[in-house]
Protein backbone atom coordinates (compact mmCIF):
# COMPACT_ATOMS: atom_id res chain seq x y z
CA UNK A 1 0.00 0.00 0.00
CA UNK A 2 1.58 3.00 -0.69
CA UNK A 3 2.66 5.81 1.76
CA UNK A 4 -0.84 8.32 2.73
CA UNK A 5 -0.29 12.39 2.20
CA UNK A 6 0.59 13.75 5.94
CA UNK A 7 -0.36 17.05 6.64
CA UNK A 8 0.63 19.31 9.59
CA UNK A 9 -0.15 23.23 10.31
CA UNK A 10 1.82 24.66 6.88
CA UNK A 11 2.99 21.56 5.60
CA UNK A 12 1.87 18.71 3.28
CA UNK A 13 4.25 15.70 3.16
CA UNK A 14 3.25 13.70 0.05
CA UNK A 15 4.34 11.80 -3.01
CA UNK A 16 6.49 12.98 -5.69
CA UNK A 17 5.56 14.92 -8.60
CA UNK A 18 7.84 15.40 -11.66
CA UNK A 19 7.99 19.33 -10.86
CA UNK A 20 9.70 18.40 -7.99
CA UNK A 21 12.99 16.77 -9.62
CA UNK A 22 14.42 19.91 -10.72
CA UNK A 23 14.41 21.59 -7.36
CA UNK A 24 15.32 18.32 -6.01
CA UNK A 25 18.71 18.36 -8.62
CA UNK A 26 19.32 21.84 -7.18
CA UNK A 27 19.34 21.41 -3.56
CA UNK A 28 21.63 18.02 -4.57
CA UNK A 29 23.65 20.25 -5.87
CA UNK A 30 24.05 22.82 -3.32
CA UNK A 31 27.29 22.64 -1.40
CA UNK A 32 25.51 24.54 1.74
CA UNK A 33 22.92 21.40 1.71
CA UNK A 34 25.74 18.41 0.95
CA UNK A 35 27.94 20.12 3.38
CA UNK A 36 28.33 16.68 5.42
CA UNK A 37 28.42 14.37 2.53
CA UNK A 38 30.67 12.70 0.71
CA UNK A 39 30.00 14.78 -2.44
CA UNK A 40 26.86 16.94 -4.04
CA UNK A 41 24.90 15.20 -7.03
CA UNK A 42 24.89 15.91 -10.49
CA UNK A 43 20.95 16.54 -12.15
CA UNK A 44 21.73 12.48 -12.85
CA UNK A 45 22.19 11.21 -9.77
CA UNK A 46 19.70 13.41 -8.45
CA UNK A 47 16.97 11.96 -10.41
CA UNK A 48 18.08 8.39 -9.78
CA UNK A 49 17.77 9.34 -5.97
CA UNK A 50 14.54 10.23 -6.37
CA UNK A 51 13.19 7.63 -8.36
CA UNK A 52 14.45 5.19 -5.59
CA UNK A 53 13.04 7.22 -3.36
CA UNK A 54 9.54 7.38 -4.64
CA UNK A 55 9.50 3.83 -5.71
CA UNK A 56 9.56 3.45 -1.43
CA UNK A 57 6.80 5.19 -0.73
CA UNK A 58 4.58 3.56 -3.23
CA UNK A 59 5.83 0.18 -2.19
CA UNK A 60 5.75 0.60 1.62
CA UNK A 61 3.32 2.18 3.77
CA UNK A 62 6.42 4.88 4.33
CA UNK A 63 8.82 6.55 2.81
CA UNK A 64 10.96 9.96 2.24
CA UNK A 65 8.24 11.91 1.45
CA UNK A 66 7.91 15.19 -0.22
CA UNK A 67 7.96 18.15 1.43
CA UNK A 68 5.23 21.06 0.16
CA UNK A 69 4.69 24.56 2.51
CA UNK A 70 0.80 25.08 1.63
CA UNK A 71 0.59 28.29 -0.59
CA UNK A 72 4.10 29.11 -0.18
CA UNK A 73 6.30 26.16 -2.13
CA UNK A 74 5.41 23.38 -3.66
CA UNK A 75 8.80 21.30 -2.79
CA UNK A 76 11.24 22.13 -0.02
CA UNK A 77 12.83 18.99 0.17
CA UNK A 78 11.89 15.59 1.69
CA UNK A 79 11.43 14.00 5.60
CA UNK A 80 10.58 10.66 6.25
CA UNK A 81 11.47 7.02 7.33
CA UNK A 82 13.77 4.98 5.49
CA UNK A 83 14.84 1.14 5.61
CA UNK A 84 18.16 -0.01 6.33
CA UNK A 85 19.40 -3.41 6.22
CA UNK A 86 23.12 -3.13 5.60
CA UNK A 87 25.33 -4.78 8.42
CA UNK A 88 25.97 -2.52 11.35
CA UNK A 89 24.95 -3.65 14.96
CA UNK A 90 21.84 -1.33 15.23
CA UNK A 91 20.07 -3.02 11.79
CA UNK A 92 17.71 -3.61 10.32
CA UNK A 93 16.43 -0.52 11.34
CA UNK A 94 13.98 2.38 10.68
CA UNK A 95 15.73 5.49 10.05
CA UNK A 96 13.99 9.11 10.21
CA UNK A 97 15.85 11.65 7.78
CA UNK A 98 15.95 14.87 6.44
CA UNK A 99 16.99 16.89 3.86
CA UNK A 100 16.02 20.72 2.63
CA UNK A 101 16.56 23.18 0.20
CA UNK A 102 19.15 26.09 2.04
CA UNK A 103 16.26 28.86 1.66
CA UNK A 104 13.82 26.58 3.80
CA UNK A 105 15.94 25.99 6.61
CA UNK A 106 15.41 27.95 10.13
CA UNK A 107 11.75 27.88 9.65
CA UNK A 108 10.86 24.97 12.45
CA UNK A 109 9.54 23.01 8.91
CA UNK A 110 12.02 20.02 9.82
CA UNK A 111 10.71 19.98 13.14
CA UNK A 112 6.97 20.14 12.19
CA UNK A 113 7.18 17.25 9.52
CA UNK A 114 9.24 15.48 11.35
CA UNK A 115 6.90 15.17 14.59
CA UNK A 116 3.97 14.41 12.54
CA UNK A 117 6.20 11.23 11.11
CA UNK A 118 7.54 10.02 14.30
CA UNK A 119 3.19 10.38 15.67
CA UNK A 120 3.06 8.73 11.81
CA UNK A 121 5.28 5.82 12.90
CA UNK A 122 4.56 4.97 16.14
CA UNK A 123 1.16 5.60 16.26
CA UNK A 124 -0.19 4.45 12.97
CA UNK A 125 2.56 1.65 11.97
CA UNK A 126 3.35 1.09 15.41
CA UNK A 127 7.19 0.56 15.15
CA UNK A 128 8.89 0.17 18.06
CA UNK A 129 11.88 2.41 17.08
CA UNK A 130 13.10 4.77 15.11
CA UNK A 131 16.84 5.91 14.79
CA UNK A 132 18.51 8.80 13.14
CA UNK A 133 22.46 8.89 12.55
CA UNK A 134 24.71 12.04 11.10
CA UNK A 135 28.40 13.04 11.38
CA UNK A 136 28.84 14.45 14.42
CA UNK A 137 29.56 17.82 12.95
CA UNK A 138 26.40 18.29 11.67
CA UNK A 139 25.08 20.01 14.49
CA UNK A 140 21.57 21.05 12.82
CA UNK A 141 20.50 17.46 11.76
CA UNK A 142 21.39 16.10 15.46
CA UNK A 143 20.57 19.40 17.00
CA UNK A 144 16.95 18.20 14.99
CA UNK A 145 17.35 14.75 16.51
CA UNK A 146 18.05 16.20 20.32
CA UNK A 147 14.73 18.49 19.77
CA UNK A 148 12.57 15.61 18.47
CA UNK A 149 13.62 13.99 22.14
CA UNK A 150 15.36 11.70 20.53
CA UNK A 151 18.53 10.30 22.95
CA UNK A 152 22.19 9.55 22.56
CA UNK A 153 24.46 7.31 24.00
CA UNK A 154 27.98 7.13 22.20
CA UNK A 155 28.45 3.56 22.86
CA UNK A 156 26.43 3.45 19.69
CA UNK A 157 28.61 5.72 17.78
CA UNK A 158 29.46 3.65 14.40
CA UNK A 159 31.77 4.04 11.33
CA UNK A 160 29.58 3.85 8.37
CA UNK A 161 29.67 0.59 6.41
CA UNK A 162 29.04 2.38 3.46
CA UNK A 163 31.95 4.31 3.27
CA UNK A 164 35.69 3.74 3.65
CA UNK A 165 36.62 3.73 7.58
CA UNK A 166 39.30 6.59 6.71
CA UNK A 167 36.63 8.96 5.12
CA UNK A 168 36.12 12.47 7.17
CA UNK A 169 32.83 11.92 6.91
CA UNK A 170 32.35 8.01 8.14
CA UNK A 171 32.09 8.15 11.89
CA UNK A 172 28.72 8.33 12.77
CA UNK A 173 26.62 9.46 15.48
CA UNK A 174 23.46 7.21 16.53
CA UNK A 175 20.18 8.67 18.10
CA UNK A 176 17.60 6.60 18.50
CA UNK A 177 13.98 6.93 20.06
CA UNK A 178 11.60 4.18 21.45
CA UNK A 179 7.62 4.05 21.18
CA UNK A 180 6.87 6.37 24.21
CA UNK A 181 3.55 6.82 24.52
CA UNK A 182 4.96 10.33 22.97
CA UNK A 183 2.68 12.85 23.65
CA UNK A 184 2.88 15.36 20.75
CA UNK A 185 1.88 18.98 21.33
CA UNK A 186 -1.30 20.43 19.58
CA UNK A 187 1.49 23.23 18.72
CA UNK A 188 3.57 20.56 16.64
CA UNK A 189 1.35 19.60 14.38
C1 LIG B 1 18.99 19.23 9.07
C2 LIG B 1 17.99 20.23 8.51
C3 LIG B 1 16.82 19.48 7.86
C4 LIG B 1 17.49 21.12 9.65
O1 LIG B 1 16.66 22.13 9.14
P1 LIG B 1 16.23 23.36 10.07
O2 LIG B 1 15.38 24.26 9.28
O3 LIG B 1 17.46 23.92 10.71
O4 LIG B 1 15.44 22.61 11.22
P2 LIG B 1 14.17 23.03 12.07
O5 LIG B 1 12.91 22.76 11.37
O6 LIG B 1 14.34 22.29 13.35
O7 LIG B 1 14.30 24.56 12.28
C5 LIG B 1 14.95 24.97 13.40
C6 LIG B 1 15.12 26.45 13.47
O8 LIG B 1 14.02 27.17 12.94
C7 LIG B 1 13.67 28.23 13.86
N1 LIG B 1 12.24 28.48 13.67
C8 LIG B 1 11.74 29.56 12.99
N2 LIG B 1 10.41 29.48 12.95
C9 LIG B 1 10.04 28.36 13.63
C10 LIG B 1 8.78 27.75 13.91
N3 LIG B 1 7.64 28.29 13.50
N4 LIG B 1 8.79 26.58 14.61
C11 LIG B 1 9.94 26.01 15.04
N5 LIG B 1 11.16 26.56 14.78
C12 LIG B 1 11.21 27.72 14.08
C13 LIG B 1 14.06 27.70 15.21
O9 LIG B 1 14.39 28.74 16.06
C14 LIG B 1 15.22 26.79 14.92
O10 LIG B 1 16.45 27.42 15.03
P3 LIG B 1 17.60 26.73 15.94
O11 LIG B 1 17.62 25.25 15.57
O12 LIG B 1 18.83 27.45 15.52
O13 LIG B 1 17.16 26.95 17.33
C15 LIG B 1 18.65 21.13 7.42
O14 LIG B 1 19.72 21.83 8.00
C16 LIG B 1 19.15 20.36 6.20
O15 LIG B 1 18.40 20.04 5.29
N6 LIG B 1 20.48 20.07 6.20
C17 LIG B 1 21.12 19.45 5.04
C18 LIG B 1 20.79 18.00 4.86
C19 LIG B 1 21.30 17.17 6.01
O16 LIG B 1 22.39 17.38 6.52
N7 LIG B 1 20.49 16.19 6.37
C20 LIG B 1 20.82 15.27 7.44
C21 LIG B 1 21.72 14.24 6.97
S1 LIG B 1 22.02 13.06 8.24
Amino acid sequence: MPAPTLSTKRLLLRQWEESDLPLFAKMNADSRVMEWFPSTLSKEESNTLAEKIQHELQEKEYGLWAVEVVGIAPFIGFVGLHYHDYSAPFTPCIEIGWRLAYEHWGKGYAYEAASRVLDYAFNTLKLKEIVSFTTPENTRSWGLMKKLGMTHNPKDDFYHPKLPKDHPFSFHVLYKLKHPKRELSPLDI
